[in-house]
């Protein structure tokens, strides 16, 4: 295989980023992801890729409850906040405010203009990543007008 065409057509596969959260009782974990897909309209499944040695992976396996809050378009600032360690300090994650969400208590930015929750069904464990499914079941709009932040422009990439 050419690698360089690998990388480059990898590249070129558009993403969003988010924010991933998981709890498990006081132990919290957050950091920003971009391989997420919708994967089934019913139910309303997810898919998700995970990097396998992470915290968040150790506790999404564990606890089987994720969420994601959606990234808007002037909020690169936030993402990059999210490839730090995880911290909370009070009604803080990383420097920003968060609230729990309603069925599974998992942390969600207030900043950002969607999230939803989501159950895990499945995980395909392969790779350096894990493809967790989940099945959303809450989601919230805060921004009904907002623009999502796209990766493409923050001229980062995952992967390639
Ligand atoms: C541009 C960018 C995109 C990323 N996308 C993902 C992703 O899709 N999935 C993932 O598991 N980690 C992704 N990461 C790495 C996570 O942000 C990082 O592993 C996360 O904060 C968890 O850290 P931990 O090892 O402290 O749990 C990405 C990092 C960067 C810089």
């Amino acid at each position: 295989m050419d690698q360089e065409a690998k990388k480059r057509s990898l590249r070129m596969i558009t993403y969003g980023l988010y924010i991933l959260t998981a709890k498990d009782g006081d132990d919290v974990s957050a950091g920003t992801v971009n391989w997420v897909s919708q994967a089934s309209f019913a139910p309303p499944l997810i898919m998700v890729g995970v990097k396998k040695d992470s915290h968040l992976h150790e506790i999404v396996e564990k606890t089987g409850h994720m969420a994601l809050s959606i990234l808007g378009s002037a909020q690169k600032d936030i993402a990059a906040d999210f490839f730090r360690p995880t911290n909370v300090e009070g009604s803080q994650l990383n420097g920003h405010e968060f609230e729990f969400s309603p069925e599974y208590g998992l942390p969600l930015l207030t900043e950002t203009p969607a999230w939803f929750e989501a159950r895990v069904t499945d995980a395909v464990m392969r790779g350096d990543h894990t493809i967790f499914v989940a099945e959303v079941t809450g989601a919230g709009v805060r921004q009904p007008d907002a623009v999502p932040l796209v990766m493409r422009e923050t001229g980062w990439f995952y992967g390639g």
